[in-house]
């Protein structure tokens, strides 16, 4: 947008810009920097204009995005004019993706390169490797908090091979996804230590007390995010003699973006992994951006701004880098970080759909879809050119966040209801699911799940006791999920471990760095010789590995499964299934039916439901999954227990 204000101050940033800047050839730096301009200058006024420094402040902006742009490779910038071309193409259907540790799952990043055949033999082309920055030694939160945003953890490997291996994924268009801690650093970055020896405009960069009076404030409405290990928002420094916000870890420093340096390292650190080859960057923990004393200090609507603002900044430098938001938050406040009062994303491409998640796991303990049905239809409208991460497991634990009215409205009471769901998958009611409780909240009565995914649905068990029915039925319940989230419309976010049916790895008890957090235990390090059993057939590992394989194959060829918000719930009577259609956006004739059986038994669904879908039920169903008739009674189509399938009418 043109506006007199923005534009006259541009022109006078555009002649105060450094001259090594100015002789540069920035053409598309500058077309995108006029078309954002306007709205990159009214956020950054929003949020920081009534200081004094506010133009200067702006200049600085100015010329970081202008540095990140001199130093895209031409081979990125040919991408970014690609993707402004086909500004679609993170929606097809043909990405799936998985979620790794260099460490875990494989030994380093170098050995890494040595598993791109596993993601190929899979089908995954987007990877998201977990943090692999300079960290503390021993406790860092799973390298969540880091102590220099630029360097890669010796332990791990180098800036080289994180290069490399973004090249030799770019050559078999595999996406590189890495994140970015946007809301803290460690107590040992450079910024900490300097504001521990009593600099203070690094202590500017965080949130440091003299006293508990504003702290006890701040208290009074903040939430506890790790309330076993680290009660309280606040810990005292005896090096500054202060209190500092850490609201995760005591060792985690919040960073302060009323202060717009904050700001602007930050954006500097985006540019500067947007331009080590990084397609995807995942933000963060991007909920917790702005504290408001008063205020949960989650889901702000400044934190939306900072991340407005973020977007506006990258497109200009970076425009094919894509965001994924990390909020973690009721559902709807989950679909506010896609960018609110626009039409497509303003603010994160993709968010993590942890509503789904839950609501998946809802599923599986009650072997009963009605809460995740009423969750999935409350679900707010996305916008266009925004995109849900479907997954079913991931690093961190599992929170029961549904929203009250949905659990009220299929008949449960919300606390009793969450406590059975604990009860369940910490084996209190039926010892089949070996999760563990994480992080009980005595005050507020709240806990969450941590476990692997194959260990929460019952295989562990069923392996100890060797019953082939205990193990088929566990098996089929990890397939029940992928079968939905491959489907559901968005990218499926496959836990490494899962295609294989990792177990819980209880040695984290004996790591005194890893003992006090339990979701160590479903971050195992994969043993590959035990994996290789994915080629030998009638074992567990082959026969998850090859349904998923198949699986994944399938939905790459199904144009219905891409995401255009082409998604129809269907309301029937059985409330043990999920059923939903999935329709080509071109073609809307074209449709997939989902539907997913929760309970043990055989299921059915009415073919009435089917024709008010607009099945016209003259033709022959297939499903494409397993390539089959689907079983049909006098009452309509038969589900086996916890079978899905994805039928089309032909
Ligand atoms: C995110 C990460 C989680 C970490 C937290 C703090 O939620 O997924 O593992 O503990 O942020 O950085
Ligand atoms: C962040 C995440 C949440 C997780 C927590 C600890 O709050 O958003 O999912 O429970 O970190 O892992």
């Amino acid at each position: 947008m043109y506006e007199q204000i923005s534009h006259s101050l541009l022109n006078s940033i555009l002649d105060d810009l450094k001259p090594e800047i100015r002789r540069q050839d920035l053409r598309h730096f500058y077309t995108r920097l006029g078309a954002n301009f306007y709205a990159i200058h009214s956020l950054f006024f929003t949020l920081y204009g009534h200081r004094d420094d506010f133009q200067l402040q702006m200049l600085r902006l100015v010329e970081t995005m202008a540095k990140g742009y001199i130093d895209r490779t031409p081979e990125l910038e040919a991408l970014d004019i690609q993707r402004e071309q086909d500004h679609n193409w993170f929606l097809s259907q043909k990405w799936v993706g998985m979620a790794l540790y260099s460490n875990g799952f494989a030994d380093n990043l170098p050995d890494l390169t040595n598993k791109i055949s596993y993601f190929q033999e899979l089908g995954i082309n987007m990877v998201h490797i977990m943090p692999i920055l300079k960290c503390p030694v021993g406790q860092s939160d799973g390298g969540y908090a880091i102590s220099d945003f630029r360097q890669i953890d010796d332990r791990v490997g180098s800036l080289e091979d994180v290069r490399q291996l973004a090249q030799d994924f770019r050559k078999r268009e595999i996406l590189l996804v890495l994140d970015i801690v946007l809301n803290h650093t460690s107590d040992e970055h450079e910024w900490a230590q300097k504001a521990m020896q009593g600099d203070r405009a690094y202590q500017d960069y965080y949130y440091v007390f003299d006293d508990r009076e504003i702290p006890d404030l701040f208290e009074q409405s903040m939430p506890e995010v790790f309330p076993e290990t680290d009660p309280g928002n606040f810990t005292w420094n005896g090096a500054m003699e202060k209190w500092v916000m850490t609201v995760f870890h005591n060792y985690q420093w919040d960073l302060n973006y009323s202060n717009p340096a904050v700001f602007i390292e930050m954006l500097d650190i985006i540019l500067f992994w947007a331009n080590q080859g990084v397609d995807i960057l995942r933000l963060d923990a991007v909920a917790f951006l702005w504290k408001k004393m008063g205020t949960s200090c989650q889901n702000e609507r400044k934190a939306h701004l900072l991340l407005q603002l973020m977007k506006d900044c990258c497109q200009v430098t970076a425009p094919g880098v894509l965001f994924i938001a990390e909020a973690i938050v009721a559902p709807f406040e989950v679909i506010k970080y896609f960018g609110e009062d626009a039409i497509v994303a303003k603010e994160c491409e993709i968010a993590y759909n942890a509503t789904l998640m839950a609501l998946l796991w809802d599923g599986i303990a009650t072997q009963n879809a009605k809460l995740l049905y009423q969750g999935v239809k409350s679900l707010p409208n996305k916008l266009e050119r925004a995109t849900w991460l479907n997954y079913v497991r991931c690093h961190d634990d599992i929170g029961f966040g549904f929203d009250d009215h949905d659990i009220r409205a299929v008949g449960y009471e919300p606390r009793a209801h969450r406590r059975f769901l604990v009860d369940y998958f910490s084996g209190r009611f039926d010892a089949s699911a070996r999760g563990l409780v994480f992080m009980p909240n005595e005050a507020t009565g709240d806990a969450r799940i941590c476990g692997s995914l194959a260990s929460l649905v019952g295989l562990e068990a069923a392996l100890e006791v060797g019953d082939d029915d205990l193990i088929a039925a566990a098996i089929g319940r990890i397939l029940l999920l992928h079968g939905i989230i491959l489907s559901f419309g968005g990218i499926p976010l496959i836990y490494n471990g899962d295609a294989l049916g990792v177990l819980n790895d209880y040695s984290f008890a004996e790591d005194p760095s890893k003992r006090d957090d339990n979701r160590w235990v479903h971050r195992p390090k994969i043993d590959w010789e035990k994996a290789a059993l994915r080629k030998k057939q009638g074992t567990v590992e082959h026969t998850i590995f090859n349904a998923m394989k198949k699986m994944i194959a399938i939905r790459k060829e199904i144009s219905a499964f891409a995401d255009f918000d082409n998604r129809e719930l269907l309301t029937i009577e059985n409330e043990h299934l999920l059923c939903f259609t999935r329709f080509n956006h071109q073609r809307p004739s074209e449709k997939v039916l989902v539907i997913a059986n929760f309970n043990a038994q055989p299921q059915s669904i009415e073919l009435e439901a089917l024709r008010l879908a607009g099945f016209n039920l003259y033709g022959q169903w297939i499903d494409l999954y397993s390539g089959r008739k689907p079983d049909q009674d006098d009452r309509g189509i038969v589900l086996e227990g916890f079978q899905f399938c994805w039928l089309t009418e032909t």
